[in-house]
């Protein structure tokens, strides 16, 4: 059990992560002379909304991990973190793109022993997350996922369900078990990084957060909510993107 989980009555017990490392080579050639999460999604650089959705969820502490060569534009761009509502905003920075878990596990001495939320910095929300971070603290240890049906799921994570259980995730599977896709948005105990030091790379030559949720899983600590409203992922392909910057326009980001 992580201590940490039984802080103050608020959120203010958890830590955020944001990723924004990786090549980006998927919107190439609108990332050839910049970081993809600093593309404007509508009228905000792709990187304000995975920042605003922690900050609307009450976590105020927040870690971002970048890499390549813009790495000094992210704390032009965001400073200390007020104008995205967060109250201490801290930098690290990935040396090549070795995987979702391996930029992840560049947040142990942030988290210093601490739950987490980790979001990804592509991913945008509809809704925002206060209801699954309160069903975690609830949980006290272990992991949460967040899942929802997209209509390519072998593109992503994908969840098999067996009723309220997980039983298994498949990353980019070529015939997916269902249409659940993992988002990504992650909460993590403090033994995340325990895991993440274990892990060995994929096929691809990454350190996958698929796995670590399936370590989570093989000791019964997985939980997972069907995320409310939709979700965009946003640095997917081109297409994507733009399907982002639609909805964002219509219906907003990280709504109550
Ligand atoms: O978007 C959800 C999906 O994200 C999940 O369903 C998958 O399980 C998960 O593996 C991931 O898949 P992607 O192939 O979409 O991940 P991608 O390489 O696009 O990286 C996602 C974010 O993580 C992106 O904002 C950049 C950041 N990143 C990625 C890598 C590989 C890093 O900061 N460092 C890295 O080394």
């Amino acid at each position: 059990m992580v201590d940490s989980l039984h802080g103050p009555a608020d959120d203010t017990f958890m830590k955020g992560v944001v990723l924004a490392g990786g090549s980006g080579t998927r919107l190439f050639p609108l990332t050839k002379i910049t970081n993809k999460h600093l593309l404007p999604v509508w009228d905000k650089p792709m990187i304000y909304y995975p920042l605003e959705c922690l900050a609307k969820a009450g976590i105020e502490e927040v870690l971002l991990v970048t890499g390549g060569n813009n790495a000094g534009d992210f704390i032009r761009l965001l400073g200390r973190g007020a104008e995205v509502g967060i109250k201490s905003l801290q930098y690290t920075y990935q040396d090549g793109s070795g995987g979702i878990a391996q930029a992840l596990g560049l947040a142990q001495d942030f988290a210093a022993g601490g739950p987490i939320c980790l979001i990804l910095g592509d991913n945008i929300i509809q809704r925002n997350i206060r209801e699954p971070l309160r069903r975690f603290r609830h949980q006290g240890e272990g992991a949460r996922v967040l899942l929802t049906p997209v209509d390519h799921p072998e593109q992503y994570g994908v969840a098999e369900i067996d009723g309220d259980r997980i039983v298994r995730i498949v990353e980019k599977p070529k015939q997916p078990p269902s249409n659940l896709a993992v988002i990504g948005i992650y909460f993590y105990d403090g033994h995340v990084f325990d895991i993440v030091r274990s892990l060995r790379p994929s096929a691809r030559g990454e350190l996958e957060i698929t796995d670590v949720n399936n370590a989570y899983l093989a000791r019964g600590q997985l939980t997972f909510d069907v995320l409310e409203g939709w979700w965009a992922d946003a640095g997917e392909n081109i297409e994507y993107y733009y399907q982002a910057c639609l909805r964002v326009r219509a219906e907003g980001a990280n709504q109550d």
